[in-house]
């Protein structure tokens, strides 16, 4: 009875303790020990119990066991549903970093609220200690960011541990977003989109399709065209040379079975091409070095077959990996360098040049190609070093209309330029593309060096590339755009230098379909919000339109955002003013251009974890009075606003609006424009 008793009572005992267990203290979960593949970041993979270098983790020279290693700008997002108590860590830039470039703020978030954070941290400075109360908290943010240059970004969560009392952590992936068609279709009835203004040199061929959608079959008509151009009523196309510079007003005229249109577009023969940013596809983020004919004349047929080409789109541009790659194995890239004159020759991908810009200029189209002023590109395929004359004469007689001129092993020509060491080789490209018989646009590709902004258009290019590779790393694309398009921009008041005939070039267009550098295509790690928030940005700092996703496989999304032609059209404003940075507020920022009917783009950016109400103030932006505001995503009019309009943002999404001065005198109180993408 009495061992009854007794078993009955340890029984008891041991049920309730069991009951009571995961009440009964929390536990450490080291956040090591947790499945780390989710985590964002600029550069290589978080390492668990090492530094990102596989180093032992270390800060200060102090070593730690425990933590996480990550690479600046990193994002760990801690699902905890309520479950956890406190996170505690130690930060700072890890000892293997290299050197102590970097500059690296930590940042914690608990659902949206910043709950501690610190700033400027460097190599060699002794951890900092972070141990905040994460209770009620749903979802927690680690945030490592060194804006604008993430170079030796090694940033450590030293120790890095919850308290939980629930269900165990776990480390998300970025939320998952429905790609939200925001582009409304184009009318059925005849519209003319694209640039007006056109750029063309005296005596040169001259090339310019209408850009028109509506329903096929239409006709064009262009009035008051200059002497010895002429337009193809079938196609659009107006063709020519002008023998005399001057600005001929004309109006394009298109018309189909349910309609007619008509627009104004000003050709300025003269010395300056590129009036309005390029607008076309390249090659490299989607073929890089597999590109063939084949791929450019389909790439060609897609422009046309998707509609692209409708709403402006004209460059179908071949990147590196066309000319023959000394010491391949592979013999489709093989062959002679070059001919017995030392004109480049194409390697056995590309049979006959000049048929391929014939077949890409009867549809409408320009063609352009690529080459390096070092002797070879960065892919090791031959450069123009020492043949810079022949090569340009041998791309004009092919018929090429575009060159981007890739630095690459230039540097070993040039191993510590100096200023005038780097202009040297663009601005004898330059003169030499301007001594040809037709217009090349030169396209600079040495990612910013010397401050390209600066003399990019003096030594006689058309656009510079402002930073690296923005797809250099398929799963860094989403910070690259951040900091190489709104970092890089805003810090380098980069809106003083680009201009028409000149533009400001921060790479490619980063949808559908693209390389994921293994063998395969992948879509775009972008989410939808930051594909819109891409498209946006490039537009208000009238950067070029080129897209390098796979043009052949365009999905509905990709193709709305490449489409919409009043977005295209802040891009291809003839005032040719870049936007800039008016505001900015923690992770929100307004972006703002001015446009040449005295209306104004704004972008409501929101870069932060978190949906958002972005304000972009009158005073802010340089206006007074009213204005009526025009969602240029949706193209629908939102009302007039006062002083201020405001938009609940999405995470790191936009909300792309056009300002136009208000004739009637404004009552209405500031609106709330809810739903915006
Ligand atoms: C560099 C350029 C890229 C691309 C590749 C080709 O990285 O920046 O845009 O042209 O070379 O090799």
């Amino acid at each position: 009875m009495k061992l009854t008793r007794l078993t009955l009572f340890a029984t008891l005992v041991l049920a309730s303790l069991a009951t009571q267990l995961p009440g009964a203290g929390p536990e450490t979960v080291w956040l090591s020990s947790l499945d780390l593949s989710p985590i964002v970041q600029g550069w290589g993979q978080a390492q668990a119990d090492k530094a990102v270098t596989g180093k032992p983790l270390a800060i200060g020279g102090k070593k730690f066991e425990r933590g996480l290693g990550t690479h600046t700008d990193s994002l760990v997002r801690l699902r905890l549903n309520g479950g956890a108590e406190r996170f505690s860590a130690m930060v700072g830039v890890d000892d293997a970093a290299g050197n102590d470039h970097a500059t690296i703020s930590f940042r914690v978030i608990g659902d949206g609220k910043v709950l501690w954070r610190t700033t400027g941290m460097k190599l060699g400075a002794a951890a900092r200690k972070v141990d905040v109360d994460v209770k009620g908290v749903k979802m927690l943010l680690l945030i490592a960011d060194s804006r604008g240059d993430i170079s030796y970004g090694h940033a450590d969560w030293a120790d890095a541990k919850l308290l939980v009392t629930g269900a165990r952590p776990v480390i998300a992936g970025p939320p998952q977003e429905d790609a939200i068609i925001l582009t409304p279709k184009p009318p059925r009835t005849p519209r003319i989109n694209g640039a007006r203004i056109f750029g063309v040199h005296p005596g040169h061929p001259c090339l310019f399709t209408i850009p028109a959608t509506g329903d096929r079959p239409m006709t064009f008509a262009a009035d008051h065209l200059p002497m010895g151009l002429t337009v193809d009523a079938q196609t659009g196309q107006i063709q020519g040379r002008i023998e005399k510079p001057g600005t001929y007003a004309v109006t394009l005229r298109a018309a189909n079975s349910l309609g007619k249109a008509k627009r104004k577009l000003r050709i300025v023969c003269g010395e300056t091409l590129a009036l309005t940013p390029h607008m076309g596809w390249n090659s490299w983020y989607v073929w890089e070095n597999h590109v063939t004919d084949k791929i450019m004349r389909d790439a060609a047929d897609a422009m046309v077959s998707s509609g692209m080409i409708n709403h402006g789109y004209q460059y179908v541009n071949i990147d590196d990996c066309w000319s023959v790659k000394p010491g391949a194995n592979d013999t489709s890239l093989g062959g002679e360098l070059r001919d017995a004159q030392g004109m480049v020759n194409a390697n056995p991908r590309f049979p006959d040049m000049k048929d391929l810009t014939d077949y890409i200029h009867s549809k409408g189209l320009k063609a352009g190609i690529y080459t390096s002023p070092g002797p070879l590109t960065c892919a090791g395929h031959v450069g123009a070093y020492q043949h810079e004359e022949q090569d340009a004469r041998r791309f004009a007689e092919w018929g090429y209309d575009f060159l981007k001129y890739d630095w690459c092993s230039y540097g070993r020509i040039a191993p510590k330029p100096s200023l005038a060491q780097m202009q040297e080789p663009y601005r004898l490209m330059g003169s030499i593309l301007r001594r040809q018989d037709r217009d090349l646009v030169l396209n600079l590709c040495q990612y910013g060096m010397g401050d390209v902004w600066k003399w990019g258009k003096e030594v006689g290019g058309h656009s510079w590339r402002t930073a690296g590779d923005l797809g250099g790393s398929f799963y860094g694309i989403p910070g690259a755009l951040f900091r190489d398009g709104f970092d890089v921009y805003a810090q380098k008041e980069l809106h003083k230098y680009g201009g028409p005939g000149a533009w400001n070039d921060p790479d490619y267009l980063l949808l559908g379909y693209l390389s994921n550098w293994k063998g395969a295509t992948a879509l775009t790690p972008l989410t939808p919000n930051e594909q819109y928030s891409h498209v946006s940005l490039w537009c208000l700092v009238a950067a070029p339109l080129i897209f390098s996703g796979d043009i052949t496989r365009l999905d509905d999304f990709t193709l709305s955002l490449l489409s919409n032609d009043e977005v295209i059209d802040v891009d291809q404003d003839p005032l040719g003013k870049p936007g800039r940075r008016m505001a900015i507020d923690g992770e929100l920022e307004v972006w703002a251009r001015d446009l040449e009917d005295g209306s104004m783009a704004v972008g409501l950016f929101n870069r932060g974890e978190e949906p958002a109400t972005v304000t972009a103030r009158w005073c802010d932006l340089g206006l007074k009075g009213g204005r009526t505001v025009r969602d240029l995503w949706r193209q629908q009019d939102l009302g007039r606003f006062n002083g201020e309009f405001k938009a609940l943002v999405p995470r790191h999404g936009v909300a792309l609006v056009r300002l136009a001065p208000a004739r009637a005198k404004v009552l209405a109180a500031p609106k709330f424009a809810e739903g915006l993408p």
